[in-house]
């Protein structure tokens, strides 16, 4: 029998949590009422009145959402106990951002880009508004093509495109058709042990297969792995023109040698 690590069986009962937890929170009306989300209202300067269809992101550390004003704009908030991180991290993806810019004209793939950051409030908790990416991460694009077959009936009946839909509603329609549990329960657990071995070479090959994700990939494997919680949900791709813009996101854990 095939040896279960404990880290991705811990993770996945934190994941069924947490599930349950993004149900509850789908029905709410209005966030700021839900206990758990009282954190929000330190910042309802810079919010509205919130409700689930505005959360793009809701995890363990952090929330994301929709701008008040601007479409094309997102809102990352750390919960509490995260505040501290959250400074760093701004100035980390700062950091990446530019220098990611500097070296551009040398020999960094021209489809590696990095969310430009807008400002950084300061208001007693941390939040910084970034720009919107149109795209999913490499782990809804994996499963995507994985379950291909089922996802097209499902999104046919459902009448959703399934290149529309954001990575937590990705995991609900998973979770919808049972596939999710069946990813974590199963022997099936490939794709999680190399996640978490935070190796972007070890999963290079299961991920879309496609020249220009794989030079992407293989680019900050060779400069920037050292440096960066890489793994499929921190990688972002939108596909343009038939090309496949990947992205960097949360520079929550990364340790730059400044
Ligand atoms: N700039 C962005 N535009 C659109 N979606 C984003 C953006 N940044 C993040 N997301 C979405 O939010 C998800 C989580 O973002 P991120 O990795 O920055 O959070 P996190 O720090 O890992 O939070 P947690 O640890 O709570 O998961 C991403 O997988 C992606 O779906
Ligand atoms: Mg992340």
């Amino acid at each position: 029998m095939e040896k279960v690590d404990t880290k991705v069986f811990e993770n996945a009962i934190w994941e069924i949590k947490n599930r349950l937890w993004i149900e509850k929170v789908v029905s709410e009306k209005s966030l700021y009422e839900d206990p758990k989300y009282s954190f929000l209202l330190e910042y309802k300067e810079y919010l509205w009145k919130i409700d689930a269809s505005d959360i793009i992101w809701e995890w363990d550390n952090a929330i994301i959402l929709k701008h008040k004003t601007k479409s094309d704009k997102v809102i990352k908030i750390a919960k509490d106990w995260k505040v501290d991180s959250l400074k760093d991290e701004y100035e980390n993806h700062r950091t990446f951002y530019n220098t990611l810019e500097k070296w551009r004209p040398n020999n960094v793939p021209d489809n590696i880009r990095i969310a430009e950051i807008d400002e950084f409030i300061e208001h007693k908790k941390w939040i910084y508004i970034m720009d919107k990416i149109e795209g999913q991460s490499l782990y809804t694009w994996h499963y995507k093509e994985k379950y291909a077959e089922k996802l097209a009936i499902y999104s046919r009946e459902n009448n959703i495109d399934i290149n529309k839909v954001t990575d937590s509603k990705f995991i609900q329609i998973l979770d919808e058709l049972e596939l999710w549990r069946v990813i974590w329960y199963n022997a099936n657990l490939d794709m999680w042990e190399k996640m978490y071995q935070k190796e972007l070479g070890a999963f290079r090959n299961w991920v879309v297969y496609r020249d220009d994700v794989q030079q992407a990939l293989k680019y900050l494997e060779d400069n920037w792995l050292e440096h960066i919680d890489l793994h499929s949900k921190n990688i972002m791709a939108s596909l343009k023109n038939w090309k496949f813009i990947i992205y960097i996101i949360d520079f929550g854990k990364v340790k730059i040698n400044k």
